[in-house]
C-alpha cells in the first residue's frame, strides 16, 4: 500500500500584539469600567491558527505582514519558535504591526476591538506569490479570514486549481470576523466555511443554528458552525453532523474559535475526514479556553 504523505498549513492571516484587559463586566455603549488586570500577549487570528497547526504536528507556513517595529520582530521570533515557516510574512517600512483591545469579563467572555496596521496592506499579488511558490498539493490546506483584505481571500479563490473529482487542495474559510463569503475565483473555487453561531446566523439569516450550516453548506464546499459549549455542526452535501464538546471550565475564550480553525486545518492535512478533523478540532476549542489568552493554552495532539 502506497502512503501518502501529510499536507502543509498555509495561513493567509493576520498578525498582532494582544492587549488583555479583565473587566469586572463588559462595557456598554458609553460606559466606563475599570479593568483589574492588563496583560500583553501575542495575537492575530492568522498567527493563533498557524501556531496552533504547528503544534498540532501539520508543517505550517504563515503568509502576513507585520510592521517594521519591535512588535512585528518579536511576532516573528515567536511564530518562528513555534515552529511556523514565516518566509511569506513581509514588513511593511511604515504601518506598524496590527494591536487588539481584548476585554474579558469573569465569564470568559470578550469583545475585541482590532487595529489592522500593516495586515491591511498585505496585497493580492503577495498572496498569489506566496502560494504560487509553495506548488500547492492536492493533500495541502490553506486557511483564510477576514483579518486581512477581501482581495487576499479572492486571491486564494483565483490560485486554487478547481477541484477534481479526487478533490484538489482544501480550502477552509474562517468568517470572523463576521464578512461576507468570498466570490468564486475564475476556477469556481469555493471554501469549506467555519462560522461560530452569530457569523452563520449573520450570513445566512437562519436563526436556527442547524439551518444556518445547511444554508452555509450550499455557499461553499461544506459548512462548520460553531457553537461554543455546545460544539460543532458539520453540514455536507445535505447531511448533517453535531459533534458534542467535553465540559472545561472556561476562563477566557479568547482565541478559541483560532484555535479550532488551526486544530482543523491540521487534522485535514492529516488527511483526516472532515467530522473526525472537526472532532478533534472541538476538543481543540475547548482546550483553549481553559487559560487566559489567546495562546495561554495551546494543545498538542497528546493533550487530547
Ligand atoms: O480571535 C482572537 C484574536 O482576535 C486575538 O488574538 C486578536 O488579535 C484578534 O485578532
Amino acid at each position: 500500500m502506497k502512503l501518502l504523505p501529510a499536507g502543509r498549513v498555509v495561513v493567509i492571516g493576520s498578525v498582532n500584539t494582544d492587549r488583555i484587559l479583565r473587566c469586572p463586566v463588559l462595557p456598554a455603549p458609553g460606559e466606563t469600567v475599570l479593568a483589574t488586570d492588563a496583560t500583553r500577549g501575542f495575537g492575530g487570528k492568522g498567527a493563533n491558527q498557524a501556531v496552533t497547526a504547528a503544534r498540532m504536528g501539520a508543517a505550517t507556513h504563515l503568509v502576513a505582514k507585520v510592521g517594521r517595529d519591535a512588535e512585528g520582530e518579536a511576532a516573528l521570533a515567536d511564530l518562528r519558535g513555534a515552529n511556523v515557516e514565516t518566509g511569506a510574512v513581509h514588513t511593511h517600512p511604515d504601518a506598524p504591526t496590527g494591536q487588539a483591545i481584548v476585554l474579558v469579563d469573569p465569564a470568559g467572555e470578550n469583545s475585541i476591538v482590532v487595529v489592522p496596521g500593516a495586515n491591511a496592506h498585505l496585497t493580492a499579488d503577495e498572496v498569489g506569490t506566496a502560494l504560487a511558490r509553495l506548488h500547492l498539493l492536492p493533500v495541502d490546506v490553506v486557511l483564510t479570514s477576514n483579518e486581512v483584505p477581501a482581495a487576499c481571500v479572492r486571491a486564494v479563490a483565483a490560485a486554487l486549481p478547481a477541484a477534481g473529482p479526487r478533490g484538489g487542495t482544501r480550502w477552509l474559510h474562517d468568517t470572523a470576523p463576521a464578512g461576507a463569503l468570498p466570490d468564486p475565483g475564475p476556477t469556481g473555487r469555493r471554501p469549506l466555511v467555519v462560522a461560530n453561531a452569530v457569523e452563520a446566523r449573520q450570513l445566512t439569516g437562519a436563526a436556527d443554528a442547524e439551518a444556518a450550516a445547511r444554508a452555509l453548506a450550499r455557499q461553499g464546499e461544506g459548512a462548520v458552525v460553531t457553537l461554543g459549549g455546545a460544539g460543532a455542526l458539520v453540514a455536507v452535501g445535505g447531511a448533517l453532523t453535531r459533534l458534542p464538546a467535553p465540559t472545561v471550565r472556561v476562563v477566557d475564550t479568547t482565541g478559541a474559535g483560532d484555535v479550532f480553525c488551526g486544530a482543523l486545518a491540521a487534522g485535514l492535512a492529516r488527511l483526516a475526514d472532515l467530522p473526525a478533523a472537526a472532532a478533534t478540532a472541538v476538543a481543540a476549542g475547548a482546550f483553549a479556553v481553559t487559560a487566559p489568552g489567546a495562546r495561554g493554552a495551546l494543545p498538542r495532539p497528546a493533550d487530547l
